[in-house]
């Protein structure tokens, strides 16, 4: 491969047009696209956006706070501003301007019945269901309804614990998935052991528990993303261990003070440019502003136990509030790793592209203990496993997880016969395979582009530019 150096500063989250265009970015066209090769080391520094998990409880819990909210740095993207909808239809005031959002809560609360579209977003609905089952007034109804992926998802994992306090909801179509109908009721405090440490199920339940009469206690979440507490614990919420021992206590009544809050990078996000960095010869990319909540960086050790260089710059941030810093990647020769249980919840979604990473360690991988995976937003470890091996990579689907053995040159088709690859309309599909077409030789193509937009409206304007001149021969 030829390699020519050349310096990338990108600033992509002060590059961020406001309204709707964004979602429909000529370069997110759903037309079949070749995908770029990386002809030069990926070098500069790259801020991506917003953290999503972060983005949306700034909306929902916008709505339930004493004043105004502001946050800063918000991820614009169709995921998020399903949550931003949401709450504007349940009465809050919402106003943006770029990445930058205002929630100002209603004064009073819905008197008659809502409808709440939550798109692709499993975040939007599975907080709302906790959020609204004792926030709505008794016998007012929210019904809440998805695109066909969303709509396929389990939503009893949120329903059950909370029906179990006394919840009124109920499904409209197949039994455990969307659309439902959640009415107001008075609800009970108790004790929830989560069997699936979800921080979406961890989170509804405490949003719960803030209009339940009594104690909830939750044990179970594992280290699953603590963004909900942390917010909580901003706005001057006590949620912290339970006496019994629980993970977490939450008591209602408590009055949620305004926040004012800058969003910190997604690193889950920016692991598509460590991966990618990780595996272009010669690469020193930078990744600036993101968050390094201890309960998202597992994908971090996962680069280091494969032998990447990663250097945590510039580490910084609020007391109590999210860690932050720069994250440098140094490419290196890469070792086989192994991904079990316990670590799962502070990698959960880069796990399709450190099945990339694998491709190019010397040995086997084994990434177990992941069965989420399958009822994300798509089937994650059946099109890896299928996509990967399209591309020429050994790689055994597992009930729970994928074992791949490295290092393979990856492959696509040829000028005349593109391989063209399924994303299943699945957002972190279609930038793991960009990613592993950085490095793959021959033409590969995607089915659809568009789906990006739920997370990352300009991966594919970001990536061009990253990689510069160096994809002369396959325009993007
Ligand atoms: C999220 C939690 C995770 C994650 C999802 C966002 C959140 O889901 O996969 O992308 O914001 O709480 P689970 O709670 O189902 O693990």
């Amino acid at each position: 491969m030829a390699t020519r150096g050349h310096q990338v500063q990108l600033k992509i989250r002060n590059s961020i047009p406001s309204g709707g265009d964004v979602l429909n970015s000529a370069t997110n066209s759903n037309q079949p696209r070749i995908l770029p090769r990386a002809y030069a080391p990926l070098t500069g520094s790259v801020a991506v956006p917003g953290d999503k998990s972060v983005s949306h409880r700034v909306a929902l819990l916008g709505l339930l706070a004493d004043a105004p909210c502001e946050a800063t740095g918000w991820l614009v993207s169709e995921d998020t501003l399903a949550s931003l909808k949401a709450v504007e239809a349940l009465g809050a005031r919402v106003e943006r301007e770029d990445d930058r959002v205002t929630v100002t809560p209603p004064k009073v609360r819905p008197t008659a019945d809502v409808t709440i579209d939550c798109g692709n977003s499993g975040t939007t609905c599975r907080l709302l269901c906790g959020l609204l089952a004792g926030w709505l007034p008794v016998g007012v109804s929210a019904t809440l309804s998805g695109d066909a992926s969303l709509s396929t998802r389990p939503m009893n994992r949120v329903v059950d614990p909370l029906r179990s306090v006394g919840a009124d909801i109920t499904f409209l179509g197949n039994p455990g998935c969307l659309p439902l109908r959640v009415t107001g009721a008075a609800l009970r405090g108790g004790h929830h052991d989560l069997p699936v440490p979800s921080a979406q199920v961890k989170s509804a339940l405490l949003l719960a528990g803030l209009y339940a009469e009594g104690a909830t206690t939750i044990s179970g979440g594992g280290n699953s993303r603590d963004h909900t507490e942390l917010l909580l614990q901003t706005m001057g919420v006590s949620c912290a261990p339970g006496d019994s021992g629980a993970e977490l206590a939450i008591v209602a009544g408590q009055s949620l003070k305004a926040f004012t809050i800058e969003v910190p990078g997604d690193p889950s996000t920016a692991a598509f440019f460590h991966v990618a960095a990780a595996l272009v010869p010669g690469s020193n990319l930078l990744t600036t502003g993101l968050s390094l909540n201890p309960t998202r960086i597992g994908a971090l050790d996962v680069l280091r136990r494969a032998g990447v260089q990663v250097e945590i710059e510039n580490p910084h941030g609020p007391p109590g509030g999210e860690p932050l810093g720069d994250v440098r990647i140094l490419q290196a020769p890469l070792q086989p790793f192994t991904i079990t249980e316990p670590d799962v919840p502070a990698l959960v979604d880069e796990i399709p592209i450190l099945a990339v990473l694998a491709t190019a360690a010397t040995g086997e991988s084994l990434i177990t203990g992941a069965a989420e995976l399958r009822v994300k937003e798509s089937d994650r470890l059946a099109i890896m496993a299928a996509n990967l091996g399209q591309l020429g990579a050994a790689v055994a689907e597992l009930p729970d997880g994928l074992q791949i053995t490295g290092p393979t040159t990856l492959r696509g088709g040829s000028k005349d016969l593109p391989l063209m690859l399924p994303t299943a309309g699945d957002h972190r599909m279609a930038m793991a395979m960009a990613v592993a077409a950085l490095v793959s030789e021959g033409e590969i193509t995607l089915d659809d582009f568009s789906c990006v937009a739920v997370s990352f409206p300009h991966f594919f304007a970001t990536f061009a530019t990253i990689l510069g001149d160096g994809i002369s021969d396959r325009p993007f």
